[in-house]
C-alpha cells in the first residue's frame, strides 16, 4: 500500500479528521486503537527497566489510547507535541506552571475565560507570578506593557462572552522580541478555522470538552507545543503527575472524526440566528466576530477561515436596573436553549453572561450579554424559542 501519511499531508480536512490518529496496522488491522487502561507496564529484563528502553514505560507516560489522541491532535495543530489533562481549565493553568517562576510577570488578555483569571489572582499570585491584564485590540502596542521580567503572554481569541478579536501575529512577534513564551486558547475557533503555531504562538491550548468532544458528556484540555517549547511542557505535565484517561481519549478521538462537519452545522446556523438577530429591534447589538459589524471583524476574515457556534447578543433595554430583570426573563421563556455552561455540545444553550471581572475591555453598557451556543437543532425551531424569550422580556 502507498503510504497513508503522505497522502494525508495533502489531503481535505474532512479526509484528515476520518485517518489521523491511528494506524490500524498496529492493531491487527483494527480501525480503532484498543482502549488500554494501565498503571503497570512490564519490562522484558532489568536491564530494560533500568534503562526505560521501551515505548510505553507507565500508564500516567502515555499508553496507545492516549498516544493516537496526541498524534491526532498534532497533526491539526502542526505540533511538536500534545499533553492531555483532565479539563480545559487545566489545559490553561498547566503551562502557565510549565513556563513561569516566582517573580515573573505575564501578560493576560482583559478578556479571558474567567476561571483562567481567577487562576492567575489567586494561585500565581501565591506562588509570586504578577500578571496584568491587557486590551484584546492592543495588538503590537503591547510592547508599553512588558517588563524586564514579562515572561508570558496568554491569549484568546475571540474573547470570551464578547469575542474580541486579537492581532496574534502582531503580539506574538512583539513577544518574542522580548523573551516571552505565547500561549493562546483557541477552544473557539478550533485548529480547523485558526492555527496558532502557524500565526507565532508557542503554545495551542484546546478545551476539548468542546468540539472534539462534541457531546457535552467529556471534560479534556490538549495543550499543544512548538519543538521550542515541547520538552519543558512535557516535563511540567510529568511532574505535576497529569494524564489523560483511556476512555476519554478514546471519546475525544471519536468526537475527532465527525467534528469537521459538525462545525460546518455550527457555522451555518449561528451565522443565520446572528444576521437575524442583526435585524431585530430587541436587539441592541450583536458580537460575532464573522460579522461585518463587528469591530474585530478584520483580523477575523484575515486570519480565520470560519467560525463556530458560540458568539453573543446585546438585549436591548431602557434603563440599568433592568438588565438582570429582563435577561431572566428572557431565558426562562426558553424552551429548545438550555440554562447551563459549556459550549460544542449537539445542544443549544444559553447565559446571562457576568462581565464584572472586566479591567480594561469594559461590557457593553446597552444591555445584558446574552451568550448562545447554538447546537445541531433545527434553526426554525431556534428561532422560535428566541422569539419567545424576546416574548417574554418585552412583556415585564
Ligand atoms: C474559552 C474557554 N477555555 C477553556 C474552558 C475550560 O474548559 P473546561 O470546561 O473543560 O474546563 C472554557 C469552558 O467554558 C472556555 O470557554
Amino acid at each position: 500500500m502507498n503510504d497513508k501519511n503522505d497522502f494525508l499531508a495533502g489531503a481535505g480536512v474532512n479526509t484528515r479528521l476520518s485517518h489521523i490518529g491511528n494506524s490500524p496496522s498496529d492493531f491487527h488491522g483494527f480501525v480503532n486503537p484498543p482502549v488500554v487502561h494501565a498503571s503497570t507496564v512490564l519490562f522484558p529484563n532489568a536491564k530494560a527497566m533500568e534503562t526505560r528502553a521501551q515505548k510505553y514505560t507507565y500508564g500516567t507516560r502515555g499508553t496507545p489510547t492516549t498516544d493516537a489522541l496526541c498524534e491526532a491532535i498534532d497533526a491539526l495543530e502542526g505540533s511538536a507535541g500534545t499533553v492531555l489533562v483532565p479539563s480545559g481549565l487545566a489545559a490553561v493553568t498547566v503551562p502557565f506552571l510549565a513556563f513561569l517562576s516566582a517573580g515573573d510577570h505575564a501578560l493576560i488578555v482583559d478578556s479571558v475565560y474567567f476561571p483562567t483569571r481567577h487562576f492567575c489572582d489567586t494561585m500565581l499570585k501565591r506562588l509570586g507570578v504578577s500578571v496584568d491584564y491587557y486590551d484584546p485590540m492592543i495588538g503590537a502596542g503591547i510592547e508599553s506593557l512588558i517588563k524586564p521580567n514579562t515572561r508570558l503572554v496568554h491569549t484568546e481569541a475571540p474573547g470570551s462572552n464578547t469575542f474580541e478579536m486579537q492581532d496574534i501575529s502582531a503580539i506574538s512577534a512583539v513577544a518574542h522580541r522580548h523573551g516571552c513564551v505565547v500561549t493562546m486558547d483557541n477552544t473557539w475557533a478550533t485548529p480547523l478555522y485558526f492555527k496558532p503555531l502557524d500565526h507565532g504562538v508557542d503554545v495551542s491550548i484546546h478545551a476539548a470538552t468542546k468540539y472534539p468532544s462534541g457531546h457535552s458528556d467529556i471534560l479534556m484540555g490538549t495543550v499543544s507545543a512548538n519543538a521550542a517549547h515541547w520538552e519543558q511542557l512535557l516535563e511540567a505535565h510529568g511532574a505535576l503527575g497529569l494524564c489523560g484517561s483511556p476512555d476519554d481519549s478514546y471519546q475525544i478521538l471519536r468526537g475527532l472524526r465527525t467534528m469537521g462537519i459538525r462545525l460546518e452545522r455550527h457555522q451555518e446556523s449561528t451565522l443565520n440566528i446572528a444576521r437575524w438577530l442583526e435585524e431585530r429591534e430587541d436587539v441592541a447589538r450583536v458580537l460575532h466576530p464573522a460579522l461585518p459589524s463587528f469591530p474585530g471583524h478584520d483580523l477575523w476574515k484575515r486570519d480565520f477561515t470560519g467560525s463556530s457556534g458560540i458568539f453573543s447578543f446585546v438585549l436591548k433595554v431602557d434603563s440599568q436596573e433592568q438588565f438582570k430583570a429582563k435577561a431572566h426573563a428572557f431565558l426562562d421563556a426558553l424552551s429548545i436553549f438550555g440554562l447551563g455552561w459549556s459550549w460544542g455540545g449537539f445542544e443549544s444553550l444559553a447565559v446571562h453572561a457576568g462581565l464584572s471581572d472586566r479591567r480594561v475591555s469594559k461590557a457593553p453598557s446597552e444591555g445584558p450579554v446574552i451568550r448562545l451556543q447554538i447546537g445541531l437543532e433545527d434553526v426554525a425551531d431556534l428561532r422560535r424559542d428566541i422569539e419567545a424569550g424576546f416574548a417574554a422580556a418585552k412583556a415585564l
